[in-house]
């Protein structure tokens, strides 16, 4: 007979694979004396992977607001994500369909159009940050495997961060979350979209410019001033 924490993280397990959440280990692979600790997160939506969007606009809407929250994280506390693919941006449809955010960057009110979209950064376990002039990181190079995959872009970003780093994973280099919105832009662009192929022309031109621009950009503020993308209307 399993204890009630064994049974309650099985229940916790099967709801998980239920709703195609997480495949990780069965919880009653451990002895009977352990112990569980349950997070519970407000639901952010659906990944962006599956997130099924109308247009290119919206997909505009999500990046910029990706962008924003990245730059103010960069500010604030010398954050990097480090593992930004589209598994770990969640998308929710607003319900009160408000047109604009409003964040505070460097001292300034920044507004981002959302297209009723809101748009959160999941999965912070390969990110670093400084608090108190201390790093907070997890250390990549004692995870050789990570920089082996191939298949998807988003591997080419482990290993174009590991060069920009030289990897030293506890050093500040904003680059790696440059090098993360270039991957999610070229991810957005290729997206099936509902809106027909011709309404979107514009949109994918400006896409196109936004990925030539963006890796000229040493840091997601820089992205933000000087990315035309974020211009248009
Ligand atoms: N707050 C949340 N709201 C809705 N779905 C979530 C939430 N957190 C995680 N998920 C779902 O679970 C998946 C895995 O979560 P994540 O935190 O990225 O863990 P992992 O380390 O397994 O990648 C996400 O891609 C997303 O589909
Ligand atoms: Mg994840």
């Amino acid at each position: 007979m399993k204890t009630t924490t064994t049974t309650i993280a099985m229940a916790m397990y099967f709801f998980f694979i239920a709703n195609l959440v997480s495949i990780c280990f069965l919880p009653d692979m451990f002895p009977d004396s352990q112990l569980f600790v349950v997070l519970e997160f407000a639901d952010g939506g659906c990944d962006l992977e599956r997130f099924e969007l109308h247009s290119l606009s919206q997909a505009k809407a999500i990046l910029h607001q990706i962008c924003v929250t990245l730059a103010v994280a960069e500010a604030a506390l010398q954050f990097e994500h480090r593992d930004l693919h589209w598994g770990n941006v969640l998308v929710k449809r607003m319900d009160s369909r408000e047109p604009s955010s409003t964040h505070h960057l460097n001292g300034e009110e920044v507004c981002v159009a959302t297209s009723g979209l809101d748009v959160s950064i999941i999965d912070f376990t390969l990110s670093r940050m400084q608090k108190d002039g201390q790093p907070l990181y997890c250390d990549l190079s004692a995870d050789p495997t990570l920089f082996d995959g191939k298949g998807d872009y988003q591997f080419d970003i482990y290993r174009a961060m590991k060069k920009e780093n030289r990897d030293n994973w506890k050093r500040h280099c904003p680059y790696t979350n440059v090098l993360w919105l270039h991957y999610l832009a070229d991810k957005l662009l290729n997206k099936k979209y509902k809106a027909n192929k011709k309404s979107q022309r514009a949109w994918q031109q400006k896409f196109q410019t936004f990925l030539k621009q963006v890796l000229d950009c040493r840091t997601v503020a820089q992205v933000l001033k000087d990315c035309t993308l974020f211009k248009d209307k």
